[in-house]
């Protein structure tokens, strides 16, 4: 069949400005334009950021957690998940041992676990940063500004922080006792502090319309993010949204398509989550704009605690399997494991400008 390429492609493809309506109508094409979607995503990836892929080792290192995220499986009401916090010691453990496998990236990820001071954290990314000279990426969630900078100024380069959903009704009715506002605050507060920051929503939360969709992709344009975490919502039995369906693959690979014609130069990854319920999840993201894959390097007898959401891959393999079967991955697709530490070029672009 012969697919007539829809006017709004056109227009992205001459890199003009995409206003809601045009989003919308990306998200909204007829199933056989779709795949014409994917291919421009994919083109733009290429021509902005290569064909290397970055990859990330994430480290879990506590599944605490004070909040109680209706969707998250590390809610503090889950009372039937074991809890588990990593020493010091065992984060540049397994640290030193990413290194040793050629990743430059480390992401510190937990559930909001207070335990971890400001000051503790600054000691981890200090030490880690000395024994091993990764690039760290900070994703723990609500802090204090104070809290933000004492991580900056102990070498931390980048944090994530999903903003979830645009909806600030639906994210203060998923995340009791938090706001969009606030999360948003802390977003920029990030950034003036000279961070790499990374936001990221959901595909498929209840309640949730494309119009939504469109507003996540709108709000990362406007806070300008260096990357974009974006996967399908996972029902965990263990939460209050057990019953409720999933979030699609075919939607969450047109909302990373948008998000990339949008956001040329942003690091988007493919996630874990789309890849657990999808067994070509990684590679379908990877053709549809994503740059980034996160391997999960956290040691092996805590990985089936960090079940944020069922069925998630690789809990029993050790990192070093993780990482070359993603290698392998990669280089399956005709493109090329990173060997740089990947830090974002539109941030490379504002230091630039703001030191000439
Ligand atoms: N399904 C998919 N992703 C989830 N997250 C939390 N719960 C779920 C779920 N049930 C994501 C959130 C959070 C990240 C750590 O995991 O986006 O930011
Ligand atoms: Fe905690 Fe994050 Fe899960 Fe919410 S999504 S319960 S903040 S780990
Ligand atoms: Fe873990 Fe393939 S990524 S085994």
């Amino acid at each position: 069949m012969n697919v007539v390429m829809p006017e709004v492609l056109n227009k992205a493809a001459r890199g003009e400005k995409l206003f809601r309506e045009d989003i919308l109508s990306l998200l909204n094409l007829e199933p056989e334009e779709d795949a014409l979607l994917f291919k421009l995503a994919d083109q733009v990836r290429h021509q902005y950021l290569g064909d290397e892929v970055h990859l990330r080792g994430i480290i879990e290192f506590s599944n605490y957690c004070v909040n109680n995220c209706l969707y998250c499986g590390l809610r503090k009401d889950n009372q039937r998940l074991h809890r588990y916090r990593l020493s010091s010691s065992e984060i540049c453990e397994a640290g030193n041992q990413a290194v040793k496998m050629g990743l430059k990236t480390i992401v510190l990820q937990s559930g909001e676990d207070p335990f971890y001071t400001g000051e503790i954290l600054a000691k981890i990314i200090d030490r880690l940063k000395a024994e091993t000279g990764v690039a760290v990426t900070v994703s723990i969630g609500d802090r204090s500004k104070e809290d933000y900078r004492l991580m900056k100024q102990a070498g931390a380069d980048r944090y994530l922080l999903k903003h979830e959903t645009a909806d600030a009704n639906l994210f203060s009715r998923l995340r009791p006792g938090t706001t969009l506002a606030g999360r948003i605050k802390r977003l920029y507060w990030l950034k003036e502090l000279g961070f790499q920051v990374g936001a990221g929503n959901m595909v498929g939360l209840p309640g949730q319309t494309c119009g939504t969709l469109a507003d996540d992709i709108l709000l990362m344009r406007e806070l300008d993010v260096e990357m974009a975490g974006i996967g399908p919502f996972i029902p965990h039995h263990q939460t209050p949204l057990k019953d409720w369906a999933g979030g699609e693959v075919k939607t969450t690979l047109k909302v990373l398509a948008v998000t990339r014609l949008v956001l040329p130069l942003a690091h988007l990854p493919a996630t874990t989550a789309l890849a657990s319920i999808h067994p070509q999840g990684r590679q379908m993201a990877l053709s549809c704009g994503a740059n980034v894959v996160m391997p999960n390097i956290t040691p092996v007898k805590y990985k089936e605690y960090y079940q944020i959401y069922p069925n998630k891959i690789c809990l029993t393999e050790e990192a070093t399997e993780c990482v070359s079967c993603i290698s392998n991955t990669i280089r399956q697709l005709g493109r090329m494991v990173a060997q740089n530490y990947g830090h974002s070029l539109k941030y490379k672009e504002r230091v630039n400008n703001s030191e000439s």
